[in-house]
């Protein structure tokens, strides 16, 4: 595991893009899995400056860890809308190389091994995460037991809380979401997880440094064998 601290979100970010350029530089068609929150807004930002300047990703292929249930891809905060928001609006990316779960398919066990067989025939060679206050990885909460493929989770409400701040009404936050497993999230050759500011700097460290455990899904990631951790000076200030 390879920790890199930046002095801000921006410098982290731009490390984060040179990742996406190594890849699309080894790969002609260069699978990158995607999350959605604050944290990889600047990301986003950063990805689309470098598009703009002559990164080539037509030929790339995006596919995000988490939906919802029950947002349409319209609704402004589904991962979905997200996804709009910060990156395809601003990139053309060809809708047939970009997938998020359907959170509102008639179907939602169907759609999760839907999504199986789409990592299957796609391994995802660069995996973006986030990790949330809990220390959830896509919507993997912590529990007793963790989910290795594509399942429906109940949200935890440290999760609901903490999403709420997207919401108009808090009160609409979902309960529920599809998310990769982690055994989904551990295939990817490569990972880069994502954390800035103060409020991540304690369970940063617990991740990186304590003991795995199903109750820090991110704890995990200790176990493969190519991670590169990207964050601020706040998010590692606990790390010893
Ligand atoms: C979202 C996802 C989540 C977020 C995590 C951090 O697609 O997979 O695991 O990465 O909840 O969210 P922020 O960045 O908003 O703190």
């Amino acid at each position: 595991m390879r920790i890199r601290v930046f002095d801000t979100p921006d410098a982290a970010a731009a490390y984060a893009v040179a990742l996406v350029e190594q890849t699309a530089a080894v790969y002609a068609e260069p699978v990158l899995g995607l999350a959605t929150g604050g944290t990889m807004i600047p990301f986003y930002k950063a990805l689309v400056q470098a598009v703009r300047q002559g990164l080539d990703l037509s030929r790339a292929w995006a596919i995000n860890l988490d939906e919802y249930v029950g947002l349409g891809a319209e609704h402004p905060q589904s991962c979905a809308g997200f996804m709009r928001e910060h990156l395809y609006r601003h990139v053309p990316w060809d809708g047939a190389r970009a997938h998020i779960p359907d959170g509102c398919a008639p179907d939602l066990a169907a759609e999760c091994r839907r999504y199986d067989r789409l990592l299957a025939t796609h391994p995802v060679h660069l995996q973006f995460l986030g990790i949330g206050l809990n220390g959830h990885i896509g919507f993997n909460e912590p529990g007793d037991e963790l989910v290795a493929e594509t399942h429906l989770v109940e949200l935890s409400e440290t999760t609901i809380r903490s999403n709420a701040r997207f919401f108009r009404d808090p009160g609409e936050v979902p309960r529920r979401a599809i998310t990769m497993g982690v055994g989904g999230i551990l295939r990817a050759e490569r990972v880069v997880l994502l954390a800035f500011g103060e409020q991540k700097a304690e369970v940063v460290a617990r991740a990186l440094t304590g003991p795995i455990t199903t109750r820090l899904p991110a704890s995990l990631l200790q176990l493969h064998r190519d991670v590169t951790v990207l964050l601020d000076t706040a998010a590692a200030q606990k790390i010893r």
